[in-house]
């Protein structure tokens, strides 16, 4: 598939009983984001959540890098393409152990935690203060635990995101914050990133950008 970071091709699931498929097919570049688009209920998230194989496609086939997911199994597929749901997880205790769960799980085993540097680097760049680190996870608000379950998947150093309506819970300045960081993000690499954004501003953030309708 060409030189593409992430290609799919006629991906299908069925929405409902009543004979309504998704079928779609995409790619995005190094360095760029690929915006999902389309009204509620369309499959938007069933798509990310194919890429990001937390659901299976009863037909068609992703490729990363050009190497398609039937030669990548799931657990090492789902480190590099990191899916980053619009209601994240949240494990008992606090921040800090909620952004280093991921890393005691057996296939992370051989990758060092993240330095406390690195971790208080996002959580200033989205303008969450260092001190949220020692409070219990489950008290966050809803657009702290949307930046908390972003920085876990950032940690990860995935090469692409798959973001669910990322910048729905935060306000103006915060969607800002984020969509910088995003923006540093997907070039330093590259890297590169599918997003559900319903917000002309978040488009506008990306000059690398394409768009995917569906429904
Ligand atoms: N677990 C599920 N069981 C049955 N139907 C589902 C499930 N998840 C999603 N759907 C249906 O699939 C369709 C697409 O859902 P979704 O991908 O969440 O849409 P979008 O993100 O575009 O709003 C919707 O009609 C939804 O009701
Ligand atoms: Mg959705």
């Amino acid at each position: 598939m060409g030189t593409a970071l992430l290609a799919f091709k006629d991906l299908t699931r069925p929405l409902d009983d009543e004979g309504r498929r998704l079928v779609v097919s995409g790619k995005i570049e190094p360095g760029e984001v690929l915006f999902v688009r389309g009204p509620s209920g369309a499959g938007k998230s069933t798509l990310l959540k194919i890429l990001g194989r937390i659901l299976t496609a009863s037909g068609g086939e992703a490729w990363l890098r050009g190497c398609s997911w039937k030669d990548i199994p799931a657990p090492q597929w789902r480190l590099k393409v990191q899916y980053v749901s619009q209601k994240p997880v949240v494990f008992d205790g606090t921040v800090e152990d909620n952004l280093l769960m991921p890393f005691r799980f057996r296939l992370l085993k051989h990758k060092p935690s993240p330095p406390r540097e690195q971790i208080k680097e996002y959580l200033e760049e989205l303008q969450l203060p260092a001190t949220l680190l020692d409070q219990p996870a489950k008290t966050l608000s809803g657009g702290e635990t949307a930046r908390m379950a972003l920085i876990r998947s950032l940690l990860l150093e995935p090469e692409v995101l798959l973001l669910d309506e990322p910048t729905a819970s935060l306000d103006e300045n915060n969607r800002q914050h984020l969509n910088t960081l995003l923006q540093y993000w997907v070039v330093e690499k590259p890297r590169g990133i599918v997003m559900v954004s319903h917000n002309e501003q978040d488009l506008q953030a990306f000059p690398k950008r394409n768009s995917l309708f569906i429904g």
